[in-house]
């Protein structure tokens, strides 16, 4: 094998991504996450996204709001961060957005009661440090941050940051509801920043204090809402695998009584196989007229809906989808990782892929730099697009494949006489068709992309 040559079998058979730890340093070596304030010795559970990681986000993002706003039946918002603070007492947010904190007056570590051990935890046991009575009594910590609005610290100011977008929404429904002119049932589809002092965060993005939000609030009439809480369940698990994810490292997690939120009459997670084990990615909740009743109740503002082919008055129910930008895109991460014992590879959906494309010139000399730069100009305008001239082309395919592009099309010198090029894929490292009429290749492309299985 020549030096511009690349292997086009792989070195063994391909392996899934075991540690996290692993994805959290590829992702600062490709440029897709890096710890936060990194310079100062970071921040604890804060990241922030590189040039990769926000297209990639960006991707996640667009993807959601297209399967919920291209619905005539769902309109979009994006509601401020501080809202006014009697929203979050009638959310409940204040008296009961609580976690049980117990620390170890031993060794310093602060954990959640009900995640350790139940027979630790009677015997007084520290978990990390195994000292025994060491631990104090369970105090219920607020996970929300508190800020000042105004110059003046004083308590009358206090505002929070917000936990979860939804509240937004549901202040917002008789203005969206009314100015759009929709009837029920439709829904309210929104992302945004929501942050929780999460006593233990962690695992790279899955739990962190600072995240994004994709919720959608579905409003629907009392007595359809089972109906459409089983509709909104089957679209969401379809959207993951619409995604790419492996349908075996999907299931639902239905909450037991227990389990059930404050306001919930029936919810279900949907939960993904994450190298951590089998954890939440979404929520899909049957919220009831819990959250539009409590705020008509705190407001005093009628927040009923008035349909008027029926003449009646109503408060709707509320079926919510919410799922977390940051967690979503960990699954795609986790899901995609490949190695076979030498390549590693993202084996992405492309609509996914920061990049779709990578142009290289096979030798910088007779012409192929130029002619390449010339592709990616043209191939620009249609998907996002790079090249790279350094190195073997074995070693950009190996850049290329570790951050998830998945075409690589190389310029050598038949493109010069014959305008044809190679068109490497990412998942069976071959050239596709062989060899593709320039003038073809955006039409072959998108073909690829629309058609990508695993
Ligand atoms: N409005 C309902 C709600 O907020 P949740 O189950 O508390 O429900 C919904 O959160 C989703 O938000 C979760 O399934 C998860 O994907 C994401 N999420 C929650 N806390 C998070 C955190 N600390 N870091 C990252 N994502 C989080």
């Amino acid at each position: 094998m020549t030096e511009n040559e690349a292997p086009t079998k792989p070195a063994g058979p391909p392996q899934d991504l075991k540690d996290m730890n692993v994805l959290v340093s590829l992702c600062k070596q490709r440029g897709f996450v890096f710890p936060s304030s990194e310079v100062y010795g970071g921040i604890n559970a804060c990241w922030d996204y590189g040039p990769l990681g926000i297209e990639l986000k960006r991707n996640v993002k667009e993807r959601w709001w297209r399967a919920m706003c291209d619905r005539d039946d769902i309109e979009g918002l994006d509601a401020a961060i501080l809202m006014h603070p009697r929203v979050w007492e009638a959310s409940g947010h204040v008296a009961g957005f609580v976690d049980p904190l117990v620390d170890c007056k031993e060794c310093k570590s602060r954990f959640r009661a009900d995640k350790i051990d139940p027979e630790k935890l009677k015997a007084n046991v520290c978990p990390n440090c195994g000292k025994k009575g060491a631990l104090t009594e369970p105090r219920n910590f607020n996970l929300m941050f508190k800020t000042h609005m105004g110059a003046l610290e004083d308590s009358s100011a206090i505002v929070y940051l917000r936990p979860e977008t939804a509240q937004g929404i549901y202040v917002n429904f008789l203005n969206v509801q009314q100015s759009s002119r929709q009837k029920i049932p439709f829904g309210i589809a929104q992302i945004g920043k929501a942050f929780r002092n999460e006593i233990t965060p962690g695992n790279f993005i899955f739990r962190t204090r600072e995240f994004e939000q994709m919720e959608m609030q579905y409003f629907v009439k009392p007595g359809t809402d089972m109906e459409w809480f089983e509709k909104w369940k089957a679209m969401r698990i379809q959207w993951h695998y619409d995604n790419g994810l492996r349908k075996e490292k999907l299931r639902f997690h239905q909450h037991a009584g227990g389990e059930l939120a404050h306001y919930a009459k029936a919810a279900f997670d949907i939960e993904y196989e994450f190298p951590i084990g089998w954890s939440e990615l979404e929520g899909v909740h049957n919220r009831t007229d819990f959250d539009l009743g409590r705020h008509q109740e705190f407001s005093g503002k009628n927040l009923q809906y008035f349909d008027e082919a029926a003449k009646e008055k109503y408060v709707p129910y509320i079926v919510e989808t919410s799922v977390g930008c940051d967690r979503a895109l960990l699954a795609v991460l986790c899901d995609s990782y490949r190695f076979d014992g030498d390549r590693t590879w993202f084996q992405m959906h492309p609509a996914l892929s920061p990049y779709k494309v990578a142009v290289f010139p096979l030798m910088k000399k007779g012409g192929m730099s130029e002619y390449a730069e010339k592709l990616h100009t043209d191939l620009k305008k249609h998907f996002r697009c790079t090249t790279d001239d350094a190195g073997s082309i074995g070693k950009r395919y190996r850049r290329q494949d570790e951050i998830g592009t998945p075409f690589c099309v190389t310029v050598d010198f038949d493109t010069i006489e014959k305008h044809t090029v190679t068109l490497r894929h990412r998942d069976t490292m071959e050239t596709i068709g062989g060899r593709v009429p320039v003038e073809k290749l955006v039409d072959v492309i998108r073909d690829q992309i629309e058609n990508w299985g695993r």
